[in-house]
């Protein structure tokens, strides 16, 4: 299997994306997200910030927790939990100590969390070969009534993976208000030097509130 992000925009199912975040999880952030200079989590927290975001929030495909670290970086000081499938990616975000609680959890199944959350935000996890929009639902699920959310969704299947759809017909049956697109760049300027395929990748931040 190929290493680092070329493998993981590549992976074709649920067990391949766990082996391949095994094996990512000790090299993730001082490799990738040092070298590629990943400055997604940081608008993530920017966009909810900027929305007023509230918590308890809930950090979906956490990973090793660089989007609650930004949290905290810009002074959000409410609960935040963390829900990912890999264990291995949340034994580095536990580390930081920086999360209240942390789930091991598939998010494209129905969700057992007992918390109801003011806030949901994710970086990185809706791309390809991960998360496809069938996943929304089951964070409204956990959403407060009027909860913040702030998705990042890679421009590469923002149409592939039907994610506009998908946010247009919860729009139309009104179960999401206010939704607004901010495009980001994923990646700073040293990651040419790294990885030229994805050095330009941009992401919609998809932000909106729970009816
Ligand atoms: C690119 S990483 C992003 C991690 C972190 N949010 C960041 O920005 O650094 C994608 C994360 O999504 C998680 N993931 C992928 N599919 C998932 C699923 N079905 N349920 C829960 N987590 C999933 C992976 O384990 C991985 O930690």
């Amino acid at each position: 299997m190929e290493q680092g992000l070329k493998g993981a925009l590549g992976l074709t199912g649920p067990e391949a994306c766990l082996a391949h975040y095994r094996d990512w999880a000790a090299s993730y952030d001082q490799g990738f997200a040092t070298e590629m200079q990943y400055l997604l989590p940081a608008h993530v927290a920017a966009a909810f910030l900027g929305a007023q975001g509230q918590g308890p929030v809930l950090d979906v495909g956490a990973g090793t927790g660089l989007l609650a670290a930004a949290l905290r970086q810009m002074g959000f000081e409410d609960p935040i939990d963390a829900v990912d499938f890999s264990s291995a990616m949340l034994e580095r975000a536990a580390e930081k100590r920086i999360y209240d609680g942390l789930f091991q959890t598939d998010i494209t199944q129905p969700l057992t969390l007992t918390r109801r959350y003011g806030g949901i935000v994710s970086s990185g996890t809706f791309t390809a070969g991960h998360v496809g929009p069938t996943a929304l639902p089951h964070l409204l699920a956990v959403a407060r009534p009027q909860a913040q959310f702030a998705l990042s969704i890679n421009r590469r299947v923002w149409s592939l993976a039907g994610f506009d759809d998908a946010l247009e017909a919860l729009g139309a049956q009104k179960r999401i208000t206010d939704l607004q697109l901010i495009e980001v760049e994923v990646y700073g300027a040293a990651a040419a030097q790294i990885d030229s395929a994805h050095a330009g990748d941009r992401a919609l931040i998809a932000l909106f509130r729970a009816a």
